[in-house]
């Protein structure tokens, strides 16, 4: 089954309350917080996620799916674990080796799913041996940091290989996809074997919501 999970990164601000309720009703299966921090990325949306979170704690129970893109993983790791995330994505770009393995073990013992995220220039291989690990991979579909952008056709087959890689280890975890998703490219990803969609500026930019998102599930 395909999920989706709405970046509200976004959202316009001045009726964001209302806009995050209609796509409550609108079946959203998770909001996705793009947490970043001027470092990792350019842009620091720190503040207003954590306000966002503490907003949508109030009016909604839709999961939250969380989108780190730190530097400093570890304490943000903790900070986000009080909003009761039900997954929390760090990437592995950001992350020394000897750290990784204790940071999913961290995120775990909170019974919160855990998240490795890859750039686009990624290779899988650098998570393979996280894989047994974890209960999702995302693969960034653009360069982490800003809503709108393009999708990058070579990250399809990243998705494949993946996938192919998951079946033959008989990995059952999932596949998020991020970054410049719509109606016309979300099939070729969900062929290519991605199960969680990430979509914002193809939600938010429609007329009804619940159109695209029940389309995009499809
Ligand atoms: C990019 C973020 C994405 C982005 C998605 O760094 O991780 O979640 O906001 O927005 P669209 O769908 O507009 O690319
Ligand atoms: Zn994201």
């Amino acid at each position: 089954m395909v999920e989706i999970s709405t970046s509200i990164l976004n959202i316009k601000s001045e009726n964001r309350i209302k806009t995050m309720y209609d796509l409550e009703v609108a079946k959203t299966d998770y909001f996705h917080i793009d947490i970043m921090d001027g470092k990792f990325v350019e842009n620091d949306t720190k503040e207003k996620m954590i306000t966002y979170m503490n907003e949508l704690k109030q009016i909604s129970n839709t999961p939250l799916d969380i989108h780190l893109m730190v530097e400093n993983v570890k304490e943000n790791i903790e900070e986000c674990l009080a909003y009761n995330p039900n997954i929390l994505t760090f990437h592995i770009e950001a992350v020394k080796e000897e750290e990784r393995k204790p940071l999913i073990e961290k995120i775990k013992k909170q019974n919160c799913r855990v998240g490795i995220a890859i750039k686009p220039e990624t290779d899988i291989e650098e998570i393979k041996e996280y894989l047994p690990y974890i209960h999702m991979v995302l693969i960034m579909t653009v360069e982490p940091g800003k809503g709108g952008q393009k999708l990058i056709p070579e990250t399809i087959e990243k998705i494949k290989e993946l996938k192919e890689y998951l079946d033959k280890q008989n990995l059952e975890i999932d596949i998020e996809v991020d970054g410049g998703i719509n109606l016309e490219n979300v099939d070729i990803l969900k062929t290519a074997g991605a199960n969680i969609i990430v979509a914002g500026t193809a939600i938010l930019n429609a007329e009804d919501y619940k159109e695209v998102i029940t389309e995009m599930k499809q």
